[in-house]
């Protein structure tokens, strides 16, 4: 499914469905204003609480991405009525045991975070589930989750030991438990806390670092009280949520290609517009601001729960950094964009602390060295992190997704600084948490000098 968010591009359409490829040419003068689409995690986060409340949940400016999609079908497979009308998105909530078996196989597709959550979710129902991806989504460690949820009760069979999907799991009688989490994660954190409704007693969730909190915002927004303290969340069980008005808020993810797009490429100035300023995920805005980025923060408010606020960013000469520590969990998924604006920084730019790149959609790490040497960018790969030597002058190059959104929207933002004309394939996937991407791109598009 393609659709442009603002401006129809058929264009550009058929050449994306024809051959899967994007074809970029170096530009300069990006200009214009960007409204941010709709935030990937709470999107999905809103179909689910929204399942689980009693009454209506109607969720304004929802991300209409594969993955989100993907969310929506497991739980109409369980029995939810959900009206998906453009932007708009209205779940009929059955309450917290309202769920129904599935008559066939869940399928997150290539989304991680449908697979985790549900997985908490799933581990409190009465019946006996199956879910199963794409085959990255089967190559993801999904015993964080699984491990703790048959702590706690459930009992779960898959490839690798429960490791791996298609996992099957039959739920109900959990008890809570306290569990200290060795990576910093929200679809841990969120899996177990989901789990924690259904559990007997309280479940508490710690972790080294704090990661996203949408789910903790959430929850307490639809009604349920949670302990929080430090990096440690509990829940008590037999708490009931209420079906809510959910407006959300711009990705800050999405945001990050158009902010490192509009500092790279000379003369640019662009307004994004409605981006998610939530301090769990602005990691990439203090890192670029720590580079040298000229980012203004204007224009903030909170649309309910989360805080939004619009930026302007302007070309501007950055400078290598250190990247590593607490601040990874709060700009992981904007790793990728980030090593595009090393490339183009003076001196190097060290990444560290950042092994989870190696499961996510790709193994970021390799993917993200690999496609930047093909523009001519040097880099040097470690067990958790790489080097970008900066201040390159990169040249057009042929460049691969793997099949991965954000490596293909990341070359994609490289190419516009680099000599020539670029080919990124496999692009298909960028609907998967961007479907906009393509039309918006096209847009801001300045001066092509290629
Ligand atoms: C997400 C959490 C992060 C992030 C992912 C979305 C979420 O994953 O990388 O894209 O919505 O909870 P981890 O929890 O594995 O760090």
């Amino acid at each position: 499914m393609y659709s442009c968010y603002l401006a129809p591009c058929p264009d550009l359409v058929e050449k994306r469905n024809a051959m899967e490829k994007l074809i970029v040419k170096n530009s300069r003068g990006l200009s214009g204003t960007v409204l941010i689409p709709g935030d990937k995690s709470i999107s999905h986060r809103s179909l689910m609480l929204g399942s689980l409340s009693s009454g209506k949940t109607i969720i304004g400016n929802f991300l209409q991405s594969k993955d989100c999609l993907s969310t929506i079908d497991s739980f109409s497979k369980m029995g939810i009525r959900i009206v998906n009308k453009g932007s708009k998105v209205t779940v009929f909530g059955r309450g917290l045991h309202g769920l129904r078996a599935p008559k066939t196989i869940l399928n997150a597709n290539n989304s991680g975070t449908t697979t985790r959550l549900m997985l908490g979710i799933l581990a409190g129902q009465p019946f006996t589930s199956r879910i199963t991806g794409d085959k990255s989504l089967c190559r993801r460690p999904m015993q964080r989750v699984t491990g703790p949820l048959r702590e706690m009760g459930a009992v779960i069979f898959g490839k690798g030991g429960g490791n791996y999907t298609p996992l099957t799991v039959t739920g109900g009688n959990l008890e809570g438990i306290s569990f200290k989490s060795k990576v910093a994660s929200a679809q841990v954190k969120s899996a177990l806390l989901l789990a924690g409704l259904y559990a007997q007693g309280q479940t508490c969730v710690s972790e080294p670092v704090k990661s996203r909190d949408h789910t903790e915002r959430m929850l307490k927004y639809f009604g349920v009280k949670l302990k929080i303290k430090g990096n440690t969340v509990c829940i008590r069980s037999g708490q009931k949520l209420k079906g809510r008005r959910i407006e959300v808020p711009g990705d800050t993810s999405s945001a990050a290609f158009f902010i490192v797009a509009g500092l790279i490429v000379p003369d640019s100035k662009l307004v994004l517009k409605n981006v998610g300023i939530n301090p769990t995920r602005t990691g990439i805005l203090e890192a670029l601001l720590r580079m040298g980025a000229k980012i203004r923060i204007v224009n903030k408010r909170n649309i309910k729960f989360e805080p939004v606020a619009d930026l302007i960013v302007q070309t501007s000469s950055l400078k290598g950094a250190v990247i590593g520590g607490k601040i990874i969990p709060r700009l992981i998924d904007e790793i990728p964009v980030l090593a595009v604006a090393a490339a183009r920084a003076k001196g190097k730019t060290v990444f560290k602390d950042a092994g989870e790149l190696r499961v996510k959609e790709s193994d970021r790490i390799k993917t993200i060295c690999t496609e930047l040497a093909k523009f001519g960018v040097r880099t040097k790969e470690s067990k958790n992190g790489f080097v970008v030597y900066g201040n390159s002058k990169p040249r057009g190059a042929k460049s691969i997704s793997y099949g991965d959104h954000r490596i293909a929207m990341a070359m994609a933002v490289l190419a516009l600084v680099s000599k020539g004309t670029s080919e990124i394939k496999d692009t298909a996937c960028i609907d998967t948490s961007f479907p906009e991407f393509f039309g918006l791109f096209r847009k801001i598009q300045g001066r092509q000098t290629g």
